[in-house]
């Protein structure tokens, strides 16, 4: 029988893990994780999107324009993850479905909704890449850059899905908000799984 005063002694208690500056930081990891996971998860939202609406549409070029840069992004984050180690979302295979699922849905319900779903999409990304940047502050600067750069993008996808209609298809608050929730949970389960 072990005395509860022997299970508190200060030698015997493990290694604290207290982090240091210059230490490699133990929620880059989940960052780049969850990162990777948002672009891909992108990619299939577009995918989605453009399964259903063909190349013909006025909104399909847009759409390819955007899919092609969220390609970059998830090529970018694919490569950082082999950089360091770093295994992907157990979830792909359900954000493979989701994704596409999304993307095809909303576009079947019309272009407008198509771009809903990506100001919803870009205004939860946009505010997770701030909160990510905020959070490394001065370290890892590379990295900050690229989040800064791809946060760039996702601003400029969410303001040309608004000019082109979003805020005009059928129930527009409702589908902004149930697609943000989404995200949240999506967002909250990549940086575990
Ligand atoms: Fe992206
Ligand atoms: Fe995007």
């Amino acid at each position: 029988m072990v005395e509860p005063e022997t299970l508190s002694h200060p030698e015997l208690s493990p290694p604290s893990p207290a982090w240091r500056p210059g230490d490699p930081r133990p929620d880059v990891a989940s960052m780049l994780r969850v990162d990777q996971a948002g672009e891909y998860g992108a990619t299939r939202i577009y995918a989605g999107q453009l399964a259903v609406l063909g190349d013909g549409q006025p909104a399909s070029r847009l759409i390819a324009r955007m899919a092609s840069q969220e390609q970059r992004h998830l090529r970018s984050f694919d490569a950082l993850l082999a950089e360091r180690g770093v295994r992907p979302t157990l979830l792909q295979p359900l954000w493979s479905v989701a994704g596409h699922m999304l993307g095809a849905a909303t576009a079947l319900l019309s272009p407008q909704a198509a771009m809903a779903c990506t100001a919803a999409v870009e205004d939860e990304i946009d505010k997770h890449y701030g909160e990510q940047l905020a959070a490394l502050g001065a370290e890892e600067p590379a990295l900050a850059a690229t989040i800064g750069e791809f946060q760039a993008d996702e601003r400029e996808h969410r303001d040309r899905a608004l000019e082109a209609g979003a805020e005009e298809s059928f129930g527009y608050p409702l589908l902004y908000s149930a697609i943000r929730a989404g995200c949240r949970v999506a967002i909250e389960l990549s940086k575990r799984i």
